[in-house]
Protein backbone atom coordinates (compact mmCIF):
# COMPACT_ATOMS: atom_id res chain seq x y z
CA UNK A 1 0.00 0.00 0.00
CA UNK A 2 1.37 3.36 -0.80
CA UNK A 3 1.76 5.75 2.21
CA UNK A 4 -1.03 7.92 0.87
CA UNK A 5 -3.67 5.51 1.00
CA UNK A 6 -2.68 4.07 4.12
CA UNK A 7 -3.11 7.66 5.37
CA UNK A 8 -6.66 7.93 4.14
CA UNK A 9 -7.40 4.30 5.41
CA UNK A 10 -6.19 5.29 8.69
CA UNK A 11 -7.94 8.69 9.01
CA UNK A 12 -11.22 6.77 7.79
CA UNK A 13 -10.94 4.36 10.33
CA UNK A 14 -10.46 7.08 12.79
CA UNK A 15 -13.22 8.92 11.38
CA UNK A 16 -15.74 5.82 11.49
CA UNK A 17 -14.53 5.06 14.76
CA UNK A 18 -15.23 8.54 16.07
CA UNK A 19 -18.79 8.73 14.71
CA UNK A 20 -19.70 5.22 16.44
CA UNK A 21 -18.17 6.37 19.32
CA UNK A 22 -20.15 9.95 19.86
CA UNK A 23 -22.97 7.93 18.60
CA UNK A 24 -22.99 5.30 21.74
CA UNK A 25 -22.05 8.51 23.49
CA UNK A 26 -25.42 10.37 22.42
CA UNK A 27 -27.14 7.10 23.40
CA UNK A 28 -25.92 6.67 26.96
CA UNK A 29 -25.47 10.36 27.96
CA UNK A 30 -27.11 11.82 31.13
CA UNK A 31 -29.92 13.78 30.52
CA UNK A 32 -29.54 17.43 30.45
CA UNK A 33 -30.62 19.35 33.42
CA UNK A 34 -30.11 22.77 35.39
CA UNK A 35 -32.58 22.64 37.62
CA UNK A 36 -30.81 23.98 40.83
CA UNK A 37 -27.68 24.93 39.32
CA UNK A 38 -29.70 28.49 37.51
CA UNK A 39 -28.65 31.55 39.56
CA UNK A 40 -31.59 33.89 38.88
CA UNK A 41 -30.07 37.07 38.85
CA UNK A 42 -31.24 39.20 35.87
CA UNK A 43 -34.62 40.61 35.83
CA UNK A 44 -37.27 39.03 33.65
CA UNK A 45 -36.72 40.94 30.52
CA UNK A 46 -40.59 42.24 29.14
CA UNK A 47 -40.56 42.66 25.24
CA UNK A 48 -41.64 46.29 24.89
CA UNK A 49 -45.31 46.85 23.17
CA UNK A 50 -45.05 47.33 19.83
CA UNK A 51 -45.71 50.99 18.92
CA UNK A 52 -48.64 51.46 16.71
CA UNK A 53 -50.63 54.36 14.95
CA UNK A 54 -54.74 54.31 14.24
CA UNK A 55 -55.66 56.29 10.97
CA UNK A 56 -58.78 58.36 10.59
CA UNK A 57 -60.84 54.73 9.06
CA UNK A 58 -59.27 52.71 12.45
CA UNK A 59 -56.35 51.08 11.26
CA UNK A 60 -53.91 50.20 13.84
CA UNK A 61 -50.37 50.06 12.04
CA UNK A 62 -47.18 48.48 12.85
CA UNK A 63 -43.91 48.36 11.72
CA UNK A 64 -41.46 45.57 11.94
CA UNK A 65 -37.71 45.71 10.78
CA UNK A 66 -36.39 42.04 10.71
CA UNK A 67 -32.30 42.97 11.04
CA UNK A 68 -29.14 41.28 12.71
CA UNK A 69 -27.57 43.20 15.98
CA UNK A 70 -25.48 42.43 18.84
CA UNK A 71 -26.68 41.07 22.58
CA UNK A 72 -25.58 40.87 25.66
CA UNK A 73 -27.08 37.78 27.16
CA UNK A 74 -24.19 37.70 29.63
CA UNK A 75 -21.86 34.98 27.68
CA UNK A 76 -19.97 37.42 26.08
CA UNK A 77 -21.30 39.55 22.74
CA UNK A 78 -23.63 37.77 20.50
CA UNK A 79 -24.78 38.02 17.30
CA UNK A 80 -28.14 37.90 16.76
CA UNK A 81 -31.25 38.68 14.89
CA UNK A 82 -34.52 40.40 15.75
CA UNK A 83 -37.27 42.50 15.34
CA UNK A 84 -36.75 46.41 15.87
CA UNK A 85 -33.71 45.76 17.80
CA UNK A 86 -31.14 42.97 18.40
CA UNK A 87 -32.74 39.72 19.77
CA UNK A 88 -36.85 39.01 19.20
CA UNK A 89 -39.31 41.47 18.44
CA UNK A 90 -41.92 43.71 20.33
CA UNK A 91 -45.14 42.68 21.51
CA UNK A 92 -48.35 43.40 19.25
CA UNK A 93 -51.07 44.07 21.07
CA UNK A 94 -54.45 44.05 18.80
CA UNK A 95 -58.39 44.00 19.81
CA UNK A 96 -60.92 41.91 17.99
CA UNK A 97 -62.89 43.93 15.48
CA UNK A 98 -60.08 45.90 14.90
CA UNK A 99 -58.32 46.78 11.08
CA UNK A 100 -54.58 46.11 11.72
CA UNK A 101 -51.67 46.63 9.30
CA UNK A 102 -48.25 45.58 9.52
CA UNK A 103 -45.58 47.14 7.44
CA UNK A 104 -42.67 44.86 7.27
CA UNK A 105 -39.06 45.84 5.95
CA UNK A 106 -36.15 42.84 5.63
CA UNK A 107 -33.12 44.64 6.84
CA UNK A 108 -31.62 41.21 6.75
CA UNK A 109 -29.20 39.78 3.41
CA UNK A 110 -31.34 37.09 3.07
CA UNK A 111 -35.53 36.33 1.99
CA UNK A 112 -38.03 35.99 4.88
CA UNK A 113 -41.24 36.39 5.31
CA UNK A 114 -43.37 37.16 8.98
CA UNK A 115 -45.97 34.62 9.71
CA UNK A 116 -48.66 35.34 12.19
CA UNK A 117 -49.00 31.65 13.85
CA UNK A 118 -52.50 31.15 15.22
CA UNK A 119 -53.97 34.23 13.59
CA UNK A 120 -57.34 33.56 11.61
CA UNK A 121 -56.33 36.33 8.61
CA UNK A 122 -56.36 35.86 4.55
CA UNK A 123 -53.88 33.49 3.09
CA UNK A 124 -52.33 36.69 1.35
CA UNK A 125 -51.35 37.94 4.75
CA UNK A 126 -50.88 34.97 6.02
CA UNK A 127 -46.35 35.47 5.77
CA UNK A 128 -45.94 31.98 4.19
CA UNK A 129 -42.90 30.81 2.24
CA UNK A 130 -44.61 32.16 -1.23
CA UNK A 131 -44.37 35.34 0.84
CA UNK A 132 -40.64 35.72 0.59
CA UNK A 133 -39.51 39.15 1.36
CA UNK A 134 -36.34 39.81 -0.53
CA UNK A 135 -33.31 41.70 1.27
CA UNK A 136 -34.12 45.45 1.77
CA UNK A 137 -37.25 44.66 0.54
CA UNK A 138 -40.40 45.01 2.19
CA UNK A 139 -44.07 44.26 2.33
CA UNK A 140 -47.80 44.77 4.38
CA UNK A 141 -49.56 42.55 6.14
CA UNK A 142 -53.31 43.76 6.85
CA UNK A 143 -56.56 42.30 7.80
CA UNK A 144 -59.20 42.50 10.40
CA UNK A 145 -58.97 40.84 14.30
CA UNK A 146 -61.64 38.25 13.78
CA UNK A 147 -61.05 35.80 16.96
CA UNK A 148 -61.54 35.96 20.49
CA UNK A 149 -58.86 36.94 23.18
CA UNK A 150 -55.45 34.99 22.80
CA UNK A 151 -51.67 34.57 22.85
CA UNK A 152 -50.48 33.97 19.56
CA UNK A 153 -46.72 35.03 17.72
CA UNK A 154 -45.25 35.34 14.98
CA UNK A 155 -41.84 34.38 13.23
CA UNK A 156 -39.84 33.50 9.95
CA UNK A 157 -41.25 30.89 7.91
CA UNK A 158 -39.46 31.44 4.45
CA UNK A 159 -38.28 28.01 2.27
CA UNK A 160 -36.01 26.01 3.87
CA UNK A 161 -34.50 28.48 6.27
CA UNK A 162 -37.05 28.91 9.27
CA UNK A 163 -35.39 26.78 11.64
CA UNK A 164 -32.29 28.88 11.87
CA UNK A 165 -33.68 32.66 11.49
CA UNK A 166 -36.14 31.52 14.72
CA UNK A 167 -32.78 30.65 16.38
CA UNK A 168 -30.82 33.64 15.52
CA UNK A 169 -33.96 35.15 17.54
CA UNK A 170 -36.48 36.12 15.40
CA UNK A 171 -39.76 35.83 17.00
CA UNK A 172 -42.38 37.86 19.00
CA UNK A 173 -45.84 37.79 20.72
CA UNK A 174 -48.87 38.83 19.52
CA UNK A 175 -51.62 39.08 21.87
CA UNK A 176 -55.32 39.50 20.83
CA UNK A 177 -57.42 41.04 23.54
CA UNK A 178 -61.40 40.04 23.19
CA UNK A 179 -63.79 42.88 22.30
CA UNK A 180 -64.56 45.70 24.44
CA UNK A 181 -62.27 48.64 25.71
CA UNK A 182 -60.14 47.38 27.92
CA UNK A 183 -58.05 44.10 28.26
CA UNK A 184 -60.65 41.16 30.12
CA UNK A 185 -60.74 42.34 33.38
CA UNK A 186 -61.63 39.19 34.86
CA UNK A 187 -57.36 37.53 34.68
CA UNK A 188 -54.47 39.30 35.51
CA UNK A 189 -53.81 42.06 32.64
CA UNK A 190 -50.84 44.23 33.73
CA UNK A 191 -48.83 43.50 30.97
CA UNK A 192 -45.15 42.55 32.27
CA UNK A 193 -46.39 43.29 36.20
CA UNK A 194 -48.89 40.48 36.49
CA UNK A 195 -49.39 39.39 32.97
CA UNK A 196 -46.70 38.30 31.64
CA UNK A 197 -44.72 37.46 28.66
CA UNK A 198 -42.53 34.04 29.26
CA UNK A 199 -40.90 32.76 25.55
CA UNK A 200 -38.94 30.28 26.63
CA UNK A 201 -36.19 29.27 23.81
CA UNK A 202 -32.99 26.71 24.69
CA UNK A 203 -29.59 27.93 23.22
CA UNK A 204 -25.86 26.87 23.11
CA UNK A 205 -23.13 29.04 23.34
CA UNK A 206 -19.34 28.78 22.31
CA UNK A 207 -16.94 30.09 24.79
CA UNK A 208 -16.93 33.35 22.34
CA UNK A 209 -20.43 33.46 22.88
CA UNK A 210 -21.83 32.88 19.76
CA UNK A 211 -24.99 30.67 19.76
CA UNK A 212 -23.93 26.80 18.55
CA UNK A 213 -25.69 25.13 16.38
CA UNK A 214 -25.02 21.22 17.14
CA UNK A 215 -25.39 19.25 14.21
CA UNK A 216 -26.56 16.44 15.80
CA UNK A 217 -26.62 13.03 13.57
CA UNK A 218 -26.56 14.88 10.01
CA UNK A 219 -28.70 17.75 11.84
CA UNK A 220 -32.09 15.63 11.04
CA UNK A 221 -33.31 16.00 14.52
CA UNK A 222 -32.91 20.00 15.03
CA UNK A 223 -31.39 21.96 17.84
CA UNK A 224 -31.32 21.54 21.26
CA UNK A 225 -29.27 23.78 23.42
CA UNK A 226 -28.81 23.39 27.22
CA UNK A 227 -29.11 27.27 28.28
CA UNK A 228 -32.41 28.86 28.69
CA UNK A 229 -33.23 32.11 27.31
CA UNK A 230 -36.95 33.85 28.48
CA UNK A 231 -37.53 37.00 26.58
CA UNK A 232 -34.07 36.92 25.72
CA UNK A 233 -32.65 36.84 29.40
CA UNK A 234 -30.77 33.98 31.00
CA UNK A 235 -31.45 32.92 34.64
CA UNK A 236 -34.09 35.33 35.32
CA UNK A 237 -36.48 36.21 38.14
CA UNK A 238 -39.33 38.59 37.85
CA UNK A 239 -40.69 40.71 41.39
CA UNK A 240 -44.45 39.90 42.21
CA UNK A 241 -46.90 42.43 43.36
CA UNK A 242 -49.90 40.54 42.92
CA UNK A 243 -51.54 37.73 44.67
CA UNK A 244 -52.16 36.13 41.00
CA UNK A 245 -49.31 36.69 37.92
CA UNK A 246 -50.84 35.50 34.70
CA UNK A 247 -47.87 33.72 32.71
CA UNK A 248 -48.27 33.49 28.69
CA UNK A 249 -45.89 30.24 28.08
CA UNK A 250 -44.86 30.37 24.42
CA UNK A 251 -42.41 27.92 23.24
CA UNK A 252 -40.13 29.67 21.03
CA UNK A 253 -37.71 27.13 20.37
CA UNK A 254 -36.62 25.38 17.42
CA UNK A 255 -37.21 21.70 18.63
CA UNK A 256 -37.55 21.30 22.35
CA UNK A 257 -40.98 20.49 24.35
CA UNK A 258 -41.71 21.66 28.13
CA UNK A 259 -43.53 20.64 30.66
CA UNK A 260 -44.29 23.33 32.71
CA UNK A 261 -44.59 22.67 36.65
CA UNK A 262 -43.40 24.62 39.64
CA UNK A 263 -40.28 23.39 41.98
CA UNK A 264 -42.68 23.29 45.00
CA UNK A 265 -45.02 20.91 43.10
CA UNK A 266 -48.05 23.46 43.39
CA UNK A 267 -51.13 23.24 41.67
CA UNK A 268 -51.78 26.47 38.86
CA UNK A 269 -55.04 27.30 36.67
CA UNK A 270 -54.34 26.32 32.78
CA UNK A 271 -56.55 29.72 31.51
CA UNK A 272 -55.74 29.30 28.19
CA UNK A 273 -54.53 26.87 24.89
CA UNK A 274 -53.13 27.80 21.49
CA UNK A 275 -56.48 29.80 20.03
CA UNK A 276 -57.98 31.39 23.71
CA UNK A 277 -59.22 31.02 26.76
CA UNK A 278 -60.69 27.78 28.17
CA UNK A 279 -64.30 27.32 28.67
CA UNK A 280 -63.14 26.53 32.34
CA UNK A 281 -59.78 27.13 34.49
CA UNK A 282 -57.88 23.45 34.72
CA UNK A 283 -56.28 22.86 37.78
CA UNK A 284 -52.95 20.88 37.33
CA UNK A 285 -49.06 20.90 38.38
CA UNK A 286 -47.86 20.48 34.94
CA UNK A 287 -48.57 21.84 31.08
CA UNK A 288 -47.00 20.19 28.42
CA UNK A 289 -46.09 22.79 25.60
CA UNK A 290 -44.31 21.55 22.41
CA UNK A 291 -42.82 23.85 19.67
CA UNK A 292 -44.99 26.74 18.59
CA UNK A 293 -47.96 25.64 20.95
CA UNK A 294 -48.92 28.55 23.99
CA UNK A 295 -50.49 27.97 27.30
CA UNK A 296 -51.74 30.84 29.48
CA UNK A 297 -52.05 29.96 33.27
CA UNK A 298 -52.56 31.67 36.42
CA UNK A 299 -50.11 30.79 39.93
CA UNK A 300 -51.04 31.93 43.27
CA UNK A 301 -48.16 33.73 45.02
CA UNK A 302 -47.66 33.97 48.91
CA UNK A 303 -46.33 37.75 50.53
CA UNK A 304 -42.38 37.30 50.78
CA UNK A 305 -41.85 33.86 48.93
CA UNK A 306 -39.80 32.89 45.64
CA UNK A 307 -41.06 29.63 43.47
CA UNK A 308 -39.39 28.44 40.32
CA UNK A 309 -41.23 27.95 37.58
CA UNK A 310 -39.45 24.49 36.52
CA UNK A 311 -39.75 22.06 33.22
CA UNK A 312 -39.97 18.94 34.22
CA UNK A 313 -38.79 16.09 32.07
CA UNK A 314 -41.37 16.35 29.08
CA UNK A 315 -41.05 12.47 27.97
CA UNK A 316 -39.12 10.37 30.24
CA UNK A 317 -40.82 7.32 29.53
CA UNK A 318 -40.77 7.42 25.54
CA UNK A 319 -38.00 5.47 23.72
CA UNK A 320 -34.84 6.03 23.00
CA UNK A 321 -35.31 8.29 20.25
CA UNK A 322 -37.43 10.90 22.30
CA UNK A 323 -35.36 10.52 25.44
CA UNK A 324 -32.18 10.75 24.08
CA UNK A 325 -32.59 12.95 20.92
CA UNK A 326 -35.27 15.09 21.46
CA UNK A 327 -34.42 16.01 25.09
CA UNK A 328 -37.45 13.92 26.45
CA UNK A 329 -35.68 13.42 29.81
CA UNK A 330 -34.34 17.24 30.50
CA UNK A 331 -35.15 19.55 32.55
CA UNK A 332 -34.67 23.17 33.43
CA UNK A 333 -35.27 25.81 35.61
CA UNK A 334 -36.91 28.41 33.67
CA UNK A 335 -38.30 31.95 36.18
CA UNK A 336 -37.79 32.52 39.66
CA UNK A 337 -40.82 34.30 41.17
CA UNK A 338 -40.23 36.63 43.45
CA UNK A 339 -43.32 38.10 46.00
CA UNK A 340 -43.10 41.17 47.55
CA UNK A 341 -43.63 41.62 51.34
CA UNK A 342 -46.83 42.54 50.72
CA UNK A 343 -49.03 41.55 47.62
CA UNK A 344 -52.08 43.71 46.06
CA UNK A 345 -55.61 41.50 46.02
CA UNK A 346 -56.27 40.00 42.32
CA UNK A 347 -60.05 39.15 41.80
CA UNK A 348 -60.19 34.93 42.09
CA UNK A 349 -59.76 33.63 38.63
CA UNK A 350 -63.60 33.18 37.37
CA UNK A 351 -65.01 29.38 37.32
CA UNK A 352 -66.38 30.45 33.86
CA UNK A 353 -64.23 31.72 31.29
CA UNK A 354 -65.68 31.48 28.13
CA UNK A 355 -67.56 29.50 25.64
CA UNK A 356 -66.15 26.94 23.07
CA UNK A 357 -69.14 26.26 21.27
CA UNK A 358 -68.34 22.65 19.77
CA UNK A 359 -67.66 21.95 16.37
CA UNK A 360 -69.97 19.33 14.78
CA UNK A 361 -68.60 16.34 13.76
CA UNK A 362 -71.38 15.44 11.96
CA UNK A 363 -71.01 14.64 7.67
CA UNK A 364 -67.14 16.55 8.53
CA UNK A 365 -65.00 15.95 5.28
CA UNK A 366 -62.62 13.16 6.18
CA UNK A 367 -58.67 13.18 5.51
CA UNK A 368 -55.55 11.42 6.59
CA UNK A 369 -51.85 13.06 7.60
CA UNK A 370 -49.50 10.52 8.43
CA UNK A 371 -46.21 11.72 9.75
CA UNK A 372 -42.92 10.02 8.87
CA UNK A 373 -39.82 10.23 7.58
CA UNK A 374 -39.33 13.53 7.35
CA UNK A 375 -42.37 13.92 5.17
CA UNK A 376 -46.86 14.03 5.26
CA UNK A 377 -48.15 11.03 3.86
CA UNK A 378 -45.14 10.23 1.75
CA UNK A 379 -44.30 13.45 0.05
CA UNK A 380 -41.93 16.77 1.05
CA UNK A 381 -43.65 20.09 0.15
CA UNK A 382 -43.79 21.78 -3.04
CA UNK A 383 -44.42 25.12 -3.24
CA UNK A 384 -46.18 24.36 -6.39
CA UNK A 385 -48.33 21.95 -5.67
CA UNK A 386 -51.56 22.07 -3.74
CA UNK A 387 -52.21 19.03 -1.19
CA UNK A 388 -55.43 19.44 -0.06
CA UNK A 389 -58.49 22.15 -1.51
CA UNK A 390 -60.78 23.25 1.75
CA UNK A 391 -63.96 24.66 0.92
CA UNK A 392 -64.85 27.79 3.13
CA UNK A 393 -66.88 26.97 5.94
CA UNK A 394 -67.14 23.21 5.82
CA UNK A 395 -65.88 21.29 8.31
CA UNK A 396 -63.43 18.43 8.14
CA UNK A 397 -62.29 15.72 10.14
CA UNK A 398 -58.46 15.70 10.11
CA UNK A 399 -56.99 12.19 11.21
CA UNK A 400 -53.29 13.01 12.00
CA UNK A 401 -51.08 9.96 12.92
CA UNK A 402 -47.64 9.78 14.16
CA UNK A 403 -45.87 6.48 12.29
CA UNK A 404 -42.63 7.18 13.23
CA UNK A 405 -39.96 6.48 15.81
CA UNK A 406 -39.78 10.57 17.35
CA UNK A 407 -42.02 12.93 18.01
CA UNK A 408 -43.45 15.33 15.42
CA UNK A 409 -46.26 18.40 15.76
CA UNK A 410 -48.81 18.97 13.53
CA UNK A 411 -49.75 23.09 12.82
CA UNK A 412 -52.03 24.47 10.72
CA UNK A 413 -52.49 28.04 9.68
CA UNK A 414 -55.26 30.41 9.27
CA UNK A 415 -58.01 28.33 11.40
CA UNK A 416 -58.39 27.27 14.84
CA UNK A 417 -58.98 23.55 15.09
CA UNK A 418 -60.75 21.46 17.78
CA UNK A 419 -59.54 18.03 18.77
CA UNK A 420 -62.27 15.63 18.27
CA UNK A 421 -60.21 12.33 20.17
CA UNK A 422 -56.59 11.30 20.98
CA UNK A 423 -55.92 7.68 21.00
CA UNK A 424 -59.29 7.14 20.23
CA UNK A 425 -60.36 8.62 22.75
CA UNK A 426 -62.10 12.40 24.19
CA UNK A 427 -59.37 14.49 24.78
CA UNK A 428 -58.22 15.50 28.01
CA UNK A 429 -59.51 19.24 29.46
CA UNK A 430 -55.93 20.95 28.25
CA UNK A 431 -56.65 19.68 24.67
CA UNK A 432 -60.18 20.86 24.99
CA UNK A 433 -59.92 24.13 23.90
CA UNK A 434 -58.96 25.77 20.77
CA UNK A 435 -55.80 24.48 19.21
CA UNK A 436 -53.87 25.24 16.34
CA UNK A 437 -51.11 23.32 17.04
CA UNK A 438 -50.39 19.56 18.52
CA UNK A 439 -47.58 17.15 19.70
CA UNK A 440 -47.88 13.87 18.59
CA UNK A 441 -45.47 11.31 20.58
CA UNK A 442 -44.28 8.07 18.17
CA UNK A 443 -47.85 6.12 17.57
CA UNK A 444 -49.91 8.85 18.60
CA UNK A 445 -52.98 9.75 16.76
CA UNK A 446 -55.36 12.90 16.79
CA UNK A 447 -58.23 13.99 15.09
CA UNK A 448 -58.79 17.25 14.14
CA UNK A 449 -61.97 19.13 13.59
CA UNK A 450 -60.94 21.53 11.04
CA UNK A 451 -62.88 24.64 9.60
CA UNK A 452 -61.52 27.37 7.51
CA UNK A 453 -63.88 30.26 7.76
CA UNK A 454 -64.55 33.85 6.24
CA UNK A 455 -61.90 33.73 3.81
CA UNK A 456 -61.37 31.79 0.48
CA UNK A 457 -58.79 32.43 -2.33
CA UNK A 458 -57.97 30.22 -5.06
CA UNK A 459 -54.72 31.28 -5.70
CA UNK A 460 -52.82 31.18 -2.25
CA UNK A 461 -52.23 28.30 0.27
CA UNK A 462 -51.79 27.99 3.63
CA UNK A 463 -49.43 25.93 5.46
CA UNK A 464 -49.65 22.39 7.60
CA UNK A 465 -46.34 21.35 8.89
CA UNK A 466 -44.44 19.50 12.43
CA UNK A 467 -43.10 22.82 13.88
CA UNK A 468 -40.53 21.15 14.38
CA UNK A 469 -38.83 23.44 12.31
CA UNK A 470 -36.09 21.13 11.01
CA UNK A 471 -38.60 19.47 10.00
CA UNK A 472 -40.35 21.97 8.52
CA UNK A 473 -37.50 23.09 6.78
CA UNK A 474 -36.78 19.71 5.25
CA UNK A 475 -39.92 19.51 3.93
CA UNK A 476 -42.66 18.47 6.58
CA UNK A 477 -45.43 20.32 5.37
CA UNK A 478 -48.06 20.74 3.16
CA UNK A 479 -50.24 23.35 1.21
CA UNK A 480 -53.63 23.52 2.01
CA UNK A 481 -56.11 25.92 -0.48
CA UNK A 482 -59.22 27.21 0.81
CA UNK A 483 -62.02 27.57 -1.99
CA UNK A 484 -65.85 28.85 -2.45
CA UNK A 485 -67.88 25.96 -3.19
CA UNK A 486 -67.20 24.74 -6.74
CA UNK A 487 -64.48 26.72 -7.27
CA UNK A 488 -61.02 25.26 -8.27
CA UNK A 489 -57.85 26.00 -7.10
CA UNK A 490 -54.92 27.67 -9.23
CA UNK A 491 -52.08 28.60 -6.75
CA UNK A 492 -50.66 32.11 -8.38
CA UNK A 493 -46.98 32.56 -8.82
CA UNK A 494 -45.65 34.25 -6.43
CA UNK A 495 -42.39 36.91 -6.70
CA UNK A 496 -40.20 37.94 -3.89
CA UNK A 497 -41.33 41.64 -2.81
CU1 LIG B 1 -45.50 28.88 13.66
CU2 LIG B 1 -46.17 27.63 9.92
O1 LIG B 1 -45.81 28.28 11.75
CU1 LIG C 1 -48.53 29.23 11.87
CU1 LIG D 1 -41.36 16.59 13.00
Amino acid sequence: MRPGVRLALAVILVLVLGGLAYGGYLLVRPPVSTVGHVRFDRPLRIPPLAPSTVDPKGVRTFTLEAGAGVSDFGRGRTPTWGYNGAYLGPTLRVRQGEPVQVDIHNGLKEQTTVHWHGMHLPAKADGGPFAAIRPGGTATAAWTVNQPAATLWYHPHPDGRTEEQVYRGLAGMVIVDGPGSGPDPALPSGYGVDDVPVIVQDKGFTDGGEFTIPNQLGGTLGILGDTLLVNGTIGPYHDVTTQLVRLRLLNASTARSYSFGFSDGRAFDLVGTDGGLLSAPYRTDRVAVSVGERAEIVVAMRPGERVVLRSYPPNPDSGTVVRQFQGGADAFDVLQLRAAATLKPSPPVPAKLTDVPRLDPAGAVPRTFELGGRAINGQKMAMNRVDVVAVKDVTERWTVRNTDFMQHNFHVHGTRFQIASKNGRPPPPPLSGWKDTINLQPGEEMDLLVRFVDYADPTTPYMYHCHLLKHEDSGMMGQVVVVEPGQQAQLAHHHPH
